[in-house]
């Protein structure tokens, strides 16, 4: 057995989303996923749409009190454009969604929770979906506008702030694989999204600067470390570095170094996929780089080089590799995803290594699991699975930080169960149940666990 000690200012929390936990409640606006489940519901698992969530816009205070119950000493959740900018182009707000974000706010510091909010998480306003969304550089300059006057009103505050969650799934989701709405499919599209996601975020981060708050701002990336099925295969190691270039340093390069890198910069000019750049825009990348990086991990990316032709109407990454699935990898069958504990030391090495051990966190992890109710025990779910996924992970991050990565905290996904997008409430993530029938909240024994873990400043494993 040995000790997993953390540092005592370590934060230990989970994450959520606005429009995965609030529920709809008279937003002002509707954003794509209201939209889409609107005209589209048998897309939805179950028919479970965006308005049926876990009520925390109703609920709060009696969230946070769940929340201090499992130990947290730090949440992220987003706020919703759509919720609370009225008129995207006069900038006028809503004056309930003013207060309740004001409110949530103030009770997570009244009960010793650090708020980490982030300004964007999968939800473009409709109205601003209809005039192209992050196709269109106006939205990129409204964007900037939007979150500038976020930090005015909430910067004093609220001292760690994120501009995009997991951009490069807005690309993936919305522009190449049809899992979030317009369902377009194309990689010249998606990869002009990718560059003006990454000037918004610039602008936005500039705008923090020019606010004069304290704190810090960055970007949360979903990373999935790229391995090649042959360490020694020359095809294998490219198919390798081209999925690393397209889904983990189209943001990461720009984001902390300030630059696209190099490879990218040709792969897209050789693939015909260049986006329309302003003159400046390299300038406001280089002069608006991020402090503090979120990373979300879930699972590796595993690659070989195509051994048959690739059939598809238009190009798309897969015609650069083939996923490769290593034998014995351990699955997390509900969600499809391998599990790969390591992975998550491979990222704090190479944030260390090559991006000038810029300070971090863990912004998300987690498993999710189907039909949880079949491990309740005396009305607790008993989510041992859990906690081993939890503990795992950590042993490698602590390993990580003991050889000198800046990583100052780890949060899950999530504190309650929540609506995941097309999943619905199909997999569970959180560490405190939510029935879906009668609205009941319960703890689960990963949830003790978590508050034990933290109360100790680690574990013993
Ligand atoms: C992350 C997102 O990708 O993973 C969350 O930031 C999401 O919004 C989480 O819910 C889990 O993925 P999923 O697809 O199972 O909900």
């Amino acid at each position: 057995m040995k000790q997993y000690k953390f540092s005592d200012n370590f934060l230990f929390g989970s994450s959520t989303s606005g429009p995965q936990s609030e529920g709809f409640y008279n937003k002002a606006n509707k954003n794509i996923w209201d939209y889409w489940f609107e005209i589209s519901k048998e897309k939805f698992h179950n028919q479970v749409g965006p308005e049926y969530t876990s009520n925390f816009f109703r609920d709060y205070k009696d969230d946070i009190k769940l929340i201090k119950e499992t130990g947290h000493n730090v949440f992220r959740t987003s706020i919703q454009w759509s919720r609370i900018v009225k008129d995207f182009n006069t900038l006028e707000l809503d004056e309930t969604a003013v207060e309740f974000y004001n409110n949530v706010i103030d009770e997570l510091i009244k009960n010793d929770i650090e708020p980490i909010i982030c300004l964007y998480h999968f939800d473009m306003p409709l109205k601003l979906q209809e005039i192209g969304g992050f196709e269109n550089r106006e939205v990129v300059e409204l964007y900037a506008r939007y979150a500038a006057k976020m930090f005015e009103i909430y910067g004093d505050k609220v001292h760690k702030w994120f501009t995009f969650n997991e951009p490069i799934v807005v690309a993936e989701g919305g522009y190449l694989y049809k899992f979030h709405y317009p369902e377009v499919v194309s990689f010249k599209r998606a990869a002009q999204v990718v560059y003006n996601m990454n000037l918004a975020s610039a602008k936005a981060v500039k705008a923090f600067k020019e606010s004069g708050k304290k704190g810090d701002i960055g970007i949360i990336l979903n990373l999935t470390p790229s391995y090649p099925r042959d360490e020694n295969n020359k095809e294998d190691l490219k198919a390798s570095h081209i999925c690393d270039l397209i889904f983990n340093r189209s943001f990461l390069d720009p984001a902390v170094k300030g630059e696209f890198p190099a490879d990218l910069i040709d792969f897209v000019n050789e693939n015909n996929l260049t986006p329309i750049c302003e003159e400046g825009d390299k300038d406001i990348l280089r002069e608006n780089t991020i402090s503090l990086l979120g990373i979300n991990y879930y699972q590796p990316r595993r690659v070989k080089a195509r051994e048959s032709k690739f059939e598809s109407d238009a190009l798309m990454p897969e015609n650069f590799f083939e996923p490769y699935e290593m034998p014995n990898r351990l699955m997390n069958p509900y969600r499809g995803w391998e599990i790969y504990y390591k992975g998550i030391y491979d990222i704090a090495k190479n944030i260390q290594e090559n991006y000038s051990n810029i300070k971090w966190l863990i912004t998300e992890n987690g498993m999710g699991v189907e039909n949880e109710e079949r491990f309740i025990k005396n009305g607790i779910v008993e989510d041992d699975y859990r906690i081993e996924f939890v503990s795992e992970h950590l042993k490698w991050l602590h390993k990580g930080i003991e050889e000198g990565s800046n990583c100052i905290g780890y949060l899950m996904w999530t504190p309650i169960d929540c609506w995941s997008w097309l999943n619905a409430y199909k997999n569970r993530y959180g560490f405190i149940r939510f029935d879906l029938e009668s609205g009941k909240k319960t703890i689960k024994k990963s949830g003790y666990w978590f508050k034990e873990l933290v109360k100790n400043k680690g574990f013993e494993g």
